[in-house]
């Protein structure tokens, strides 16, 4: 695919004027970018909410296309925190660049947060994982066959060449299983792997994923983390089970199974977000 990149000049100004619009609404420096996955926007409803901003009030933010997603940025308070969230994110599979799927990761770190917390819905490999299961995220494989570091570099945002020996925060994960546990939340660590769908995957492709190393899979989250690690912010990440991806014993998957399945696992992952912010520094 022949891309078009934006120069580091030209990103500079689409990321100002989205701030500069956003700082038109509020003053808060968020200690956190939280993104929220397929299913999962009620954690949403959690945040002591100051102002909600639409996307299309923002320049240059891509808008969702996907029903599930509502589109606006969240600002308030969650778990004694300043939050900025994001109801609604942006996929490969829609058609977006992976420019456009991190820039509100780029206009987030603009506005001051030094931490990026991410979640989704993701489809279970190892067999010991459950739907409404969930899993903290401790690496990951991207076979997104992309990622939003190729192009101009800027190097006042990162380095050409990023680390990824460690992309989530070994701290945070140490953190976020501690408060699992002290909650009686029982979570998984495992790696997350990528593909760009829309399709499901196959049982080949299944049985395959599982010999690469990968705990589960999904269509999102590692664009957002690519771009987080290159600005190095912290990151946390949480899957969401919500169905079994096992070759011998594959069933069609329906996207309201899907959905209900996040639903369920929605009281824990929003217990384990606002006390693992909560017991942050
Ligand atoms: N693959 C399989 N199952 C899933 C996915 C996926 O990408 N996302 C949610 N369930």
């Amino acid at each position: 695919m022949t891309q078009v990149f934006d120069t580091v000049q030209e990103f500079r100004k689409k990321r100002d004027e989205a701030v500069a619009t956003i700082r038109q609404k509020t003053s808060m420096i968020p200690d956190a970018l939280l993104i929220l996955g397929t299913g999962l926007g009620q954690l949403a409803t959690e945040i002591e909410a100051e102002i909600e901003i639409p996307y299309q009030e923002i320049p240059h933010f891509p808008l969702s296309t996907v029903e599930s997603h509502a589109g606006k940025l969240i600002f308030g308070k969650l778990g004694g925190k300043n939050i900025v969230a994001m109801q609604g994110r942006f996929h490969y599979y829609e058609g977006y660049t992976m420019q456009q799927i991190v820039f509100p990761v780029r206009v987030a770190k603009a506005l001051g947060a030094p931490l990026l917390l991410v979640s989704n819905a993701c489809g279970g490999l190892n067999p010991d994982y459950k739907p409404s299961d969930l899993m903290l995220i401790h690496d990951h494989i991207n076979l997104l066959g992309d990622n939003p570091l190729i192009g101009p570099n800027d190097d006042h945002l990162g380095p050409r060449f990023p680390d990824m020996s460690e992309p989530y925060t070994r701290s945070l994960l140490d953190l976020a299983q501690k408060t699992a546990d002290s909650l009686g939340i029982h979570v998984h660590q495992g790696v997350y792997t990528a593909l760009s769908g829309p399709m499901l995957e196959t049982r080949s492709e299944y049985r395959y994923l599982r010999l690469l190393g990968a705990d589960v899979v999904g269509m999102s989250t590692i664009p957002e983390v690519i771009a987080g690690v290159h600005m190095n912010m912290k990151v946390l990440g949480i899957s969401v089970i919500t169905d079994e991806c096992i070759p011998e014993t594959l069933k069609p998957v329906q996207l309201e199974d899907v959905i209900a399945a996040a639903k369920k696992a929605e009281p824990n992952l929003t217990r384990l977000v606002i006390g693992t912010l909560a017991a942050m520094e």
